[in-house]
């Protein structure tokens, strides 16, 4: 570098609100000018945040890779605002698509199907299938309308970071990486969307989400087992993302279940963790203050701990948690997303 060289300053990062039917207009406009001339730009959808580039056009697919720091054989995501436009990216059809879309879409739920031609080598990381998406979020629908064409996008954070669910997480995550963020608030359901695989002979859960295993089952037949893909290991998944340690904050994450503060103490000793610096999270067994660097209490039932959940890891890590021993979930089908991703995010290797 030349020391002499005046520095020249990063452009700040735009952050669009939403809050009024003008800003939104606004932010839409905004938005569609860049997607339309090629850049990334985050979006909220219900559920993370998500880097949006246009999914026709392979150079600005390859900008998300570029931003993200994501691996090229990590397929992502295209996001629709129409059935028709969600058929136009797939080759073929099945009747299990119609069935899952009619009840589920615009929603969190991801199939995975054949992929037409227009879809490019850098969505589908070279393979055969696309994962298709309509979301629900009112923005990111406007704004995939405005634009006439799908969205791909991925969650709006650096690889291998937590899913952003606000757009402070977005902004601490990537910075200046991206010239624009569009603040849509607090995401609704706060995890990563279901993902089904449709496209080989039976239908396939690669990703748990908040539309859970018994609601696709009242759908279409499920080829594994209650449970089995949470407890598989990473080769048994086709889901390239699914690394066991994924989704996962800076502080080590320890799963634990306790009746009394000693027994937290006692599991917190057994596992080598340092109270001092451990931060406690808990939803029943709501421990005493001491026990801990910090203690905090996270919504009880499934829907409002999912959406609180990320959320609370980013803070435990913004204020230096070296430790988060979490309260375990029930075993409950309710739970099984979240008990996914307090899994990934405990494992220690990938
Ligand atoms: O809720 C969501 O799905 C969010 C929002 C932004 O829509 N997106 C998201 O994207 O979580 P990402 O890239 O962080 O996770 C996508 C997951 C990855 O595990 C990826 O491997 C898998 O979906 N995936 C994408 N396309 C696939 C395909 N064709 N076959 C199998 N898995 C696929
Ligand atoms: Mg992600």
């Amino acid at each position: 570098m030349d020391p002499t060289a005046p520095a020249t300053p990063e452009p700040d990062v735009e952050v669009l609100p939403t809050h009024t039917p003008a800003l939104f207009a606004a932010a839409v406009r905004r938005a569609t000018e860049l997607l339309t001339a090629g850049e990334a730009v985050a979006l909220p959808t219900e559920t993370v945040y998500g880097l949006a580039a246009n999914a026709l056009d392979p150079q600005a697919v390859r900008r998300i890779f570029a931003i993200k720091g994501r691996p090229a054989h990590n397929p992502v995501i295209v996001h629709v605002a129409s059935g028709a436009m969600a058929r136009s990216c797939a080759r073929e059809w099945p009747d299990a698509a119609t069935r899952l879309a009619t009840a589920f879409w615009p929603g969190p739920l991801t199939l995975v199907l054949p992929r037409a031609s227009i879809i490019p080598d850098a969505v589908t990381a070279g393979g055969e299938t696309v994962g298709i998406r309509w979301p629900s979020h009112p923005f990111i629908q406007a704004v995939i309308r405005a634009c006439g064409f799908p969205l791909a996008a991925p969650s709006a954070n650096r690889s291998n970071e937590i899913s952003p669910t606000h757009p402070a997480h977005v902004l601490a995550s990537l910075g200046n990486r991206v010239r624009v963020i569009v603040d849509g608030g607090a995401s609704q359901v706060g995890i990563e969307s279901t993902v089904i695989d449709l496209a080989g002979p039976a239908a396939r859960l690669l990703r748990p989400g908040m539309i859970h295993e018994e609601s696709l089952r009242a759908v279409v037949e499920l080829a594994t087992a209650p449970g089995a893909v949470a407890h598989a290991g990473p080769g048994a998944l086709r889901s390239p993302g699914q690394l066991r340690r994924h989704y996962a904050p800076r502080a080590r994450l320890l799963n634990l279940r306790w009746h009394s503060d000693q027994e937290l103490l006692d599991g917190m000793a057994a596992a080598g963790v340092e109270r001092h610096t451990a931060h406690v999270l808990a939803y029943q067994s709501i421990p005493s203050t001491d026990v801990a660097a910090r203690v905090c209490v996270i919504p009880q039932d499934p829907e409002a701990y999912a959406r609180a959940m990320y959320a609370e890891w980013h803070h435990c890590d913004e204020l230096g948690a070296r430790w988060i021993v979490v309260e375990t979930p029930p075993d409950l089908p309710a739970w099984q997303a979240i008990k996914d991703r307090l899994r990934r995010a405990s494992a220690t290797e990938g």
